[in-house]
């Protein structure tokens, strides 16, 4: 069957190792929601490579990836990143499809994303992804597949900015340098060069389901963020639950498979938000460095707080998560006890569920339990080789969330996990 990786916290949990490592057992990687506020970190023979846009199963040579319509699509970042790609002998040309309904991250975009940034900060990539979707929802977007059709092109950018110029002025930008004939220029520019990779993704995957080929969709960004389902205000502009890997690639919610939920060993967030199990400055610091947490998109430090099972919990129901992956699980090595969040405490009153009011999320105090900590280890293989606790700590919370354990992450590096379960079979 197909399967769906799908960030079960706040985002960089590890979809990218996770899905290089599962695309090695399929024929398509696809990815459904979000654009290049993603970063996808794969370790391949000490390389390291970031991936924003393109899905990260890329790196297997015979695995074809498409970038669904769910997706906002920013074109040079998009062309940086196959000409990086093509650097490295990696022939992309039938291997990277791109669908036509995408939609496009405009200069205007990213200018209105970092000037409410300014004024109201929520602690966003600054990479025009709430305003693209923003426009694709009001119908006033511009579409991967309107590069061929320079006329239409044109006639929606011009229609479009003057309202943008006024809002940015609003916002303080009374002069922001938008220049229409520019901006569709650029467009154009790209437009060649993408045509050979522009096709239905839908039907392809379609397609390829009927000849028995395996399709992995990927997730950006985490369950938390979701628009609906995330800590709203605090979240990203798209759906990132798993619903979304049908609606984003034109397939039906039949054809996604399995669902597998990427969470970290602990918890970090980046950008503002409430996060009942973070830790205070020191501790923090002690778990930023130990895991490097520092965003692959931005540089941000990450926050970084203790496992939080109650919102675990939220995201196994709200993404229908049928099995986990725990990855970073070597870098609590050596932390001593590990406190683990089994409940919050608002206004003196326990609670068990994760609250839908924000305002009640941000003033959660977590109710910590402490799970026995673990020696420093390496090159662990299956599960027997982990110390004991660090088995135990792994086991319980499969256990906590009534979910299927499928793979244990021990480091950065492709192959460096221990696989119990095919998410395919
Ligand atoms: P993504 O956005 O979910 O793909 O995650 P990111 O790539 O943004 O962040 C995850 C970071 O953790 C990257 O630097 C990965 O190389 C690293 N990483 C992934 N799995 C492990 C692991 O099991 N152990 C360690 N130490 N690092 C890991
Ligand atoms: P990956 O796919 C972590 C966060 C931003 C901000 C909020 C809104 O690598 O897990 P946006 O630019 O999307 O409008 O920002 O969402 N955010 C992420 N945090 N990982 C990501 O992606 C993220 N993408 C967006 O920090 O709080
Ligand atoms: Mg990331």
């Amino acid at each position: 069957m197909n399967a769906v990786v799908v960030g079960a916290q706040w985002g960089d949990e590890g979809k990218g190792k996770v899905v290089d490592r599962y695309a090695a057992r399929a024929q398509w990687v696809v990815r459904y929601q979000g654009g290049n506020n993603a970063g996808h970190t794969l370790v391949v023979n000490g390389e390291k490579t970031i991936l924003h846009l393109i899905p990260s199963g890329i790196l297997n040579p015979e695995v074809r990836c498409a970038i669904g319509n769910g997706l906002v699509v920013d074109l040079d970042v998009l062309t940086r990143e196959m000409d990086a790609l093509a650097g490295r002998g990696l022939d992309l040309s039938d291997r990277l499809l791109i669908s036509p309904a995408a939609h496009l991250i405009l200069p205007h975009h990213r200018a209105l994303d970092r000037a409410r940034e300014r004024k109201d900060a929520i602690g966003t990539t600054g990479r025009g992804i709430g305003p693209a979707y923003e426009d694709k929802v009001s119908r006033r977007g511009v579409r991967v597949g309107d590069l061929f059709n320079p006329d239409r092109l044109g006639a929606r950018i011009r229609a479009r900015l003057p309202e943008v110029e006024a809002q940015l002025g609003f916002l303080g930008e009374s002069d922001p340098g938008l220049d229409a004939d520019a901006i569709i220029e650029s467009c154009l520019a790209h437009a060649e060069r993408l045509r050979p990779h522009v096709a239905d993704v839908g039907e392809a995957l379609w397609q390829a389901q009927k000849t028995g080929e395996r399709i992995l969709f990927e997730g950006a960004q985490g369950v938390l963020l979701d628009i609906d389902h995330g800590t709203y205000p605090y979240v990203t502009s798209s759906n990132t639950v798993s619903g979304q890997a049908s609606s984003g690639t034109g397939v039906g919610p039949n054809a996604v498979g399995r669902v597998v939920g990427i969470l970290k060993a602990y918890c970090t967030r980046v950008g503002s938000g409430p996060f009942p199990s973070e830790l205070r400055a020191e501790e923090a610091e002690r778990l930023r460095q130990a895991g490097g947490e520092f965003g692959a998109t931005t540089g941000r430090p990450r926050r970084c707080g203790w496992l939080d099972l109650v919102a675990l919990r939220y995201a196994v129901r709200v993404a229908g998560i049928q099995q986990i992956v725990v990855t970073k699980l070597d870098v609590l090595g050596g932390f001593g006890d590990l406190p683990v969040c089994t409940a919050y405490e608002v206004d003196g009153r326990r609670i068990d569920n994760y609250p839908e009011d924000p305002d009640v999320l941000e003033r959660a105090v977590p109710v910590l339990e402490n799970r026995p900590g673990f020696p420093r280890f390496e090159g662990a293989r299956s599960l027997d080789d982990l110390p004991a606790e660090a088995r135990s700590y792994v086991e319980g919370i499969a256990q906590v969330l009534e979910v299927d354990l499928a793979l244990v992450s021990v480091g950065p590096g492709r192959g460096e996990d221990l696989e119990l379960m095919d998410p395919f079979a």
